[in-house]
């Protein structure tokens, strides 16, 4: 599904990621830890194609994604890979349902299928009633749930997320965590996700940890 080879990458003269290569296969569920600043965010926007690596290389489904273009690398993140960032990235000026329907929304209608997907997702984390709200109107675990139905809402084949339980509590985690499991093992999405939590960690089949830029173990 996913290979990357050699990654490095710098801020000024900061080398966050010192050659990071990994390959996560088709259907895995793969969580990775680390300690804050350890890179682990860097490296995810560089799996989703948001930020080019100084060196090295991304390949989705053996393809390397440098060579795409701004359009096609822009569509493909619409139709096959959902992205959770740490910070949400919610949209200011559209309601929570337009937020969720942006990516199957740029350029055409939703579908009826998509709809009724996302309202599915939207009863099973229990946002009913805050779809007409703005998300500066919602709580930070709000506008967390937010950001995974959005990721969700096309079924894509990968779905990436960066601490996607940080903002909320138990009895939500549980419940975001089922769901991905529930999509990993049902429709065989490949699920890449980073957490502090050594318990959201394990619901994944395999951990990596990164350490200082680099793959540890
Ligand atoms: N846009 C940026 N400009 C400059 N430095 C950055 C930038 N983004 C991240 N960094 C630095 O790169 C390092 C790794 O950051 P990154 O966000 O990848 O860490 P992380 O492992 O996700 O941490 P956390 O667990 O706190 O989210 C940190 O030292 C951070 O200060
Ligand atoms: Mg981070």
């Amino acid at each position: 599904m996913i290979k990357a080879t050699g990654i490095e990458k710098s801020y000024n003269d900061e080398k966050v990621l010192k050659g990071i290569s990994l390959e996560v296969k088709d259907g895995e569920f793969v969580s990775i830890m680390g300690e804050s600043g350890s890179g682990k965010s860097t490296l995810l926007s560089i799996l989703g194609g948001f930020l080019m690596p100084d060196c090295g290389q991304v390949f989705w489904q053996g393809e390397d994604i440098s060579t795409f273009g701004e359009n096609r690398l822009a569509d493909v993140r619409c139709t096959d890979v959902g992205f959770v960032f740490q910070s949400f990235r919610l949209i200011p000026t559209l309601n929570v349902k337009d937020n969720m329907l942006l990516p199957a929304t740029l350029g055409k209608k939703a579908s009826k299928e998509t709809c009724d997907y996302v309202e599915e997702l939207v009863q099973e984390l229990k946002l009913d009633g805050l779809l007409k709200k703005y998300p500066t109107q919602l709580s930070g675990g709000q506008c967390q749930r937010v950001a995974i139905v959005r990721a969700l809402a096309y079924k894509p084949k990968l779905v990436i997320l960066d601490e996607p339980t940080g903002a909320l509590d138990s009895v939500m985690e549980e419940r975001v965590m089922e769901l991905l499991s529930r999509i990993n093992r049902v429709h065989g999405t490949t699920i890449i996700q980073v957490t502090h939590s050594k318990k959201v960690a394990e619901y994944g089949n395999r951990i990596i940890y990164l350490k200082d830029g680099e793959i540890d173990g």
